[in-house]
C-alpha cells in the first residue's frame, strides 16, 4: 500500500534521512522507532507529502506519488495524524469530526453543501469507533488529553482511507489511556487499513506492531519483527541506555 524506495532528505548541508526504503502492506501496521532527532517526523512528512525527498521514491497503491501533494494523496487514500495537535479547540469533539468528514468529500467546504442527517450519523459512528460515545457535544478544550487524541485520530479515520500515518499518536497521555489507544489503533489495522506509527511508548510498539523499522541518524538500523528488531545488536546500541 505504502512503499519508500531508497528516499533521501538533504537541508542545506545536512542529510536528515539517507537510502530510507520501507513498505506497509493493507492490514499491516508498521511501527517506526529511533532515538530523537532520528527523522522519523520527517519520514512521516516525506510520505505524506508535505516535503519532498531529495532523492528516491515514494509510491501509494504502486502509484507514483513522489511529485504528488499531500492533498493528491490524501484524495488516494492516504490519512495522517500529527505530532502537535490539530484541533478546533472551541468547537465541540462532534463539529471537529464534521469539519474533517466535510474536508475530505468531493467539495470541501462548498457553501451549497449542508451538514445533513448522513454526516451526523457518520460522526456518530467515528466517535464511537474511537470509545468516545456520548462525547459529541463536549469542547474539545474541555477534552482529557487522551480524548484529544482519540477524537484526532476520529478526524484522520473521516476520509475512510487506505493508509494511515500517526506520528507520535499517544504523546503525553496518561498510562491508562495509552492501552485504549493502541486498542483502537490495532482494529483500524485489523479493518484492512496500512498503518505507519511513530511512537515513543515502546511496549505499545512492540506490541502492536507486525513489523518495526529503526531508525537511527537518518538511517534504518534495521527492519523486522518486533522480536527480530529488539534482539537486533545495531539497534541495542542505538538504545543504550534505554529499556528496549
Ligand atoms: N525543516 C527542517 N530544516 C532543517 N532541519 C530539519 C528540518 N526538519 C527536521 N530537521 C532536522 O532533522 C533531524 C530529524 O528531525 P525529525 O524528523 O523531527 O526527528 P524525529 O521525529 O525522529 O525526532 C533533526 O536533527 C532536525 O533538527
Ligand atoms: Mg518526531
Amino acid at each position: 500500500m505504502i512503499e519508500a524506495n531508497h528516499v533521501g532528505w538533504k537541508v542545506g548541508g545536512a542529510r536528515i534521512l539517507e537510502d530510507v526504503s520501507l513498505t506497509v502492506g493493507a492490514g499491516e501496521l508498521l511501527g517506526i522507532i529511533g532515538p530523537n532527532g532520528a527523522g522519523k517526523s520527517s519520514l512521516v512528512n516525506i510520505l505524506s507529502g508535505v516535503i519532498r525527498p531529495s532523492s528516491g521514491r515514494i509510491t501509494l497503491q504502486d502509484r507514483d506519488v513522489t511529485r504528488a501533494s499531500a492533498t493528491r494523496r490524501a484524495r488516494l487514500g492516504l490519512s495522517r495524524s500529527f505530532q502537535t495537535s490539530a484541533l478546533f479547540d472551541g468547537l465541540s469533539a462532534g463539529e471537529n469530526v464534521r469539519l474533517a468528514i466535510q474536508a475530505s468529500g468531493p467539495a470541501p467546504f462548498s457553501p451549497f453543501r449542508r451538514a445533513g442527517a448522513a454526516s451526523g450519523a457518520r460522526t456518530e459512528d467515528l466517535l464511537e469507533r474511537v470509545r468516545m460515545p456520548g462525547r459529541a457535544t463536549t469542547l474539545a478544550r474541555d477534552l482529557s488529553h487522551g480524548d484529544r487524541r482519540k477524537l484526532e485520530l476520529a478526524m484522520a479515520l473521516a476520509s475512510e482511507p487506505k493508509a494511515l500515518l500517526l506520528d507520535e499518536p499517544m504523546a503525553g497521555v496518561s498510562a491508562e489511556d495509552v492501552d485504549g489507544l493502541a486498542e483502537i489503533i490495532g482494529e483500524v489495522r485489523d479493518s484492512g487499513v496500512a498503518v505507519a506509527m511513530v511512537e515513543h511508548h515502546m511496549h505499545v510498539v512492540l506490541g502492536l506492531a507486525d513489523r518495526v523499522a529503526v531508525l537511527h541518524h537518518g538511517q534504518l538500523l534495521a527492519t523486522g519483527s518486533p522480536s527480530e528488531v529488539t534482539r537486533d545488536e545495531l539497534v541495542q546500541q542505538a538504545y543504550l541506555g534505554e529499556a528496549l
